[in-house]
């Protein structure tokens, strides 16, 4: 199927889209080559990715580039991939400027090494102004992790009188997540054929459509980007209801 083949609906296009880019390490070994052979090619298709994004509309988009857990990877393979991502910011920032890409993350940056956080902070101030699109980088990213700092910043603001603990809804705690500046994702897209979640935006993805396909990142191209958005478009979003009420408030 090329891209012209694909006909998108202009009209439910989703706002905000996030991506497991999974099977980098795998990609590489079938080649005969280092895992982080998969993780430099990785970075095209995270390209590929983002201006596929920006030709159809869609306003967030959130990639896990680095998991709590990954931490716990080989020191080298670590190394190399935050090497990677500090190389890759400075080579981009000019291509997002001219998208209109603004930069963001969410996880504990503040434990990359001090060469990523200096990248990263440079990266958001030179595109803060941007519009088109927000890019959202998980970086040391865990969804516990995420919503135990939530439930830790709540708590005491319980216990110093700044917060009534009835005042705890569903929005409120959203609100104390590091996405609370934007909408939950409809689509959520895993490559490498691995059917988790593993960790990534948990109370976010609760009405988010899945979408895991057997192809692993660095093959992940801008028609298979813009396929899962084709799948998305012909899924029925219930929400609880019953098909026939979904029906009868379109008509
Ligand atoms: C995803 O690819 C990139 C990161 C997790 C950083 P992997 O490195 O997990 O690749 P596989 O899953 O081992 O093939
Ligand atoms: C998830 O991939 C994290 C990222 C893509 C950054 P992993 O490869 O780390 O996930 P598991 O360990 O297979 O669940
Ligand atoms: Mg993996």
């Amino acid at each position: 199927m090329s891209i012209k083949d694909i006909q998108l609906d202009p009209n439910r296009i989703p706002k905000h889209v996030a991506i497991i880019m999974d099977g980098n390490g795998r990609w590489a070994q079938k080649k005969g080559e280092l895992r982080i052979f998969g993780h430099t090619n990785g970075v095209d298709s995270v390209r590929e990715a983002l201006t596929a994004a920006v030709e159809i509309g869609v306003q967030y988009l959130t990639l896990y580039a680095f998991s709590t857990e990954n931490w716990n990877r080989p020191q080298q393979e670590i190394a190399a991939l935050m090497d990677l991502l500090v190389q890759s910011i400075y080579n981009e920032i000019d291509e997002l400027n001219n998208k209109g890409v603004k930069l963001e993350t969410i996880g504990d940056v503040e434990i990359l090494p001090k060469s990523c956080q200096n990248a990263l902070v440079d990266a958001k101030k030179k595109t803060k102004d941007n519009q088109k699109i927000t890019l959202i980088l998980a970086l040391s990213y865990s969804s516990r992790r995420e919503i135990s700092h939530a439930i830790q910043k709540m708590t005491k603001e319980v216990v110093d009188g700044n917060l009534k603990s009835e005042a705890i809804n569903e929005d409120l705690i959203s609100s104390y997540l590091s996405t609370a500046n934007y909408p939950d994702p409809e689509l959520l897209i895993r490559t490498s054929g691995e059917n988790r979640v593993s960790n990534f935006l948990m109370w976010q993805l609760a009405y988010t459509e899945l979408y895991f396909t057997k192809i692993l990142w660095p093959d992940f191209k801008k028609k298979n980007f813009y396929k899962a958005i084709f799948d998305y478009q012909k899924r029925e979003r219930r929400f609880g209801k019953t098909s026939q009420q979904i029906l009868d408030n379109n008509v």
